[in-house]
């Protein structure tokens, strides 16, 4: 049996001053809200003299009953208000949190960037496309026939050394990984009708160690024009308009007397550099010529009716000495930093 309950003025006060005392003592809103039952609730004080409250003799019902009341409401009030004070203050810690920092530096995302190779070799062949030449394609492993026969390389001839090159096995296919974009000035006649007017960006590979100027996986850009009446005036006159646009308008050309299979006569192609880093200067930039009449009757041409011109430039080396890039292995490693440089990110 419970004890007796006595609904009095003291112990009604002694409970409501108890109630409060817990109330006081939450901290926040969960605390209060686990001491609801035993401060106002069910498990309370004033519950229990709420239950006895039925039992009393007529003439004590009522005083008790405004006692209790008035206690309830007491009680209530104050689990409100502390509620409300709670519910306040973490609202408030809430939109503290939430806080936008407007002054905060963004957090952006690092996007990639076109290699600086690709928009170089994009670059160059907008000059030709501008000059109304299509652009070629031909495969990365090249039959050893479009990489040097059909050039006028001979099997024995000392010009096969020029080039290390890599050959795929069995050896007996007589493929290679093309050791320069030249087997397309072949294919290209031989795929087109004449006039021929191509610019062949492109792979090339050599057995060459990578460091700061070589890389054995490389680009070249190849130009070809087989025409009626082409002379190396053309030749030069083309060059010229390519190294304006590429190095400025005081860029100028020099041709030096040299020798590749597929041209007769050959040369060496220097580009004077006006804006290169150190002060204005030759540059050895490519080779070219006038196409070898061989290399026109390989491909089923009357060099009697049909003449052309060709040339080619590394499009590595080609950046290196325009933009001042001085180690090779910054164009290879694919770090994004490098190709920001050069604008264009994706
Ligand atoms: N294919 C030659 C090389 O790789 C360059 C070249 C192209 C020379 C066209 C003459 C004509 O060295």
């Amino acid at each position: 049996m419970s004890e007796k309950i006595q609904i009095s003025k003291a112990s009604v006060d002694a409970a409501v001053s108890d109630a409060l005392k817990l109330i006081q003592a939450a901290t926040d809103l969960a605390s209060l809200k686990s001491i609801k039952a035993s401060a106002i609730g069910e498990g309370s004080k004033i519950a229990s003299f709420s239950s006895v409250l039925g039992k009393l003799p007529a003439e004590e019902k009522a005083e008790a009953g405004k006692l209790i009341t008035a206690a309830r409401n007491e009680l209530n009030q104050a689990f409100a208000s502390r509620e409300a004070d709670f519910y306040q203050v973490e609202q408030a810690q809430k939109l503290l949190a939430e806080t936008v920092d407007v002054t905060a530096a963004a957090s952006t995302q690092v996007l990639g960037a076109r290699h600086p190779l690709s928009l170089l070799q994009d670059e160059i062949s907008d000059i030709f496309i501008g000059m109304g030449w299509e652009i070629a394609e031909g495969p990365e492993v090249e039959s050893e026939w479009f990489n040097f026969d059909a050039l006028n390389f001979d099997a024995d001839h000392p010009a096969r050394a020029m080039q290390d090159t890599f050959f795929v096995e069995p050896v007996e296919q007589h493929l290679v990984l093309r050791t320069h974009t030249s087997p397309v000035q072949v294919r290209s006649l031989l795929e087109r009708d004449l006039p021929v007017y191509v610019l062949c960006p492109g792979r090339v590979f050599r057995t060459d160690e990578l460091d700061a100027t070589h890389t054995p996986v490389f680009h070249q850009v190849e130009g070809l024009a087989v025409d009626k009446g082409l002379t190396m005036a053309d030749l030069k006159g083309t060059l010229e308009h390519f190294a304006r646009i590429m190095f400025g308008s005081d860029a100028k050309i020099r041709l030096r007397p040299s020798y590749f299979p597929f041209t007769e006569p050959s040369a060496e192609l220097d580009v004077w550099h006006p804006g290169a880093k150190g002060g204005a200067r030759w540059v050895e930039w490519g080779g070219c010529g006038m196409v070898n009449a061989n290399v026109l009757s390989a491909a089923g041409i009357d060099p009697e009716v049909y003449s052309g011109f060709a040339f080619g430039m590394g499009i590595e080396r080609t950046l290196m000495f325009r933009n001042d890039v001085k180690d090779m292995h910054d164009m290879v490693e694919a770090d994004v930093r490098f190709s920001q440089q050069f604008g264009m990110v994706l």
